[in-house]
């Protein structure tokens, strides 16, 4: 059965998934918006993981245990900073969402949640990355069939009505 894909408004440190991701940076060190939540949550031991994986490129992504969250594991994705869309910003970010869902099978997850990527202190326009992030992660998940939900997480009802939006019309 395909995975259920859900539109949800929340704090996603609150949620009780088997894998968050987490809208980082390539220090994977912890920053502000999301990325500042999740390691306020998770606590000091997160940090720690962190220092000893050295960084990630845009694009890509690494995974951690989620410690004191519900979730049993972060996956820290770096999205592009929007610099107009013609730096190859769409392409990166729809490797995040295909390297998240990868990482996140790897370790038997069936539930994810993202929240939306490169959309906050990155500049991304919400309703350009609402489609490569609905279409990256449909074609992700014909190859991870493990993954049964998957959540985007939205932060702000503007966020949620232009991820619902998108969704519904790939749906049709
Ligand atoms: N739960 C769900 N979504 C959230 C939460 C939360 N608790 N908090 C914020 N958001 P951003 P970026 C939403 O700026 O654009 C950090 O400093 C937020 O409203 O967190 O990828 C990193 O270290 C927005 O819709 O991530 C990097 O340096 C979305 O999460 C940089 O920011 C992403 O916003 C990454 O910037």
């Amino acid at each position: 059965m395909p995975a259920q894909l859900r539109v949800l408004r929340a704090d996603i440190t609150t949620l009780s998934v088997d894998a968050i991701v987490n809208a980082a940076n390539s220090s994977l060190l912890g920053g502000g918006g999301v990325d500042g939540a999740i390691h306020r949550a998770a606590g000091p031991e997160l940090l720690a993981a962190c220092r000893l994986l050295g960084g990630c490129p845009t694009g890509d992504a690494r995974l951690t245990a989620g410690y004191r969250l519900k979730a049993k594991y972060v996956v820290h994705a770096v999205g592009p900073v929007w610099r107009g869309g013609e730096h190859g910003e769409p392409e990166l970010l729809a490797s995040c969402y295909r390297r998240s869902i990868e990482l996140a099978s790897a370790k038997g997850a069936r539930s994810l949640a993202f929240p939306s990527i490169s959309t906050g202190i990155y500049g991304y326009p919400v309703e350009l990355a609402a489609k490569v992030a609905v279409s990256a992660v449909r074609s992700a998940l014909v190859d991870h069939p493990l993954i049964e939900e998957l959540i985007f997480c939205c932060f702000s009802a503007a966020d949620l009505a232009v991820y619902q939006s998108v969704l519904d019309a790939s749906s049709a």
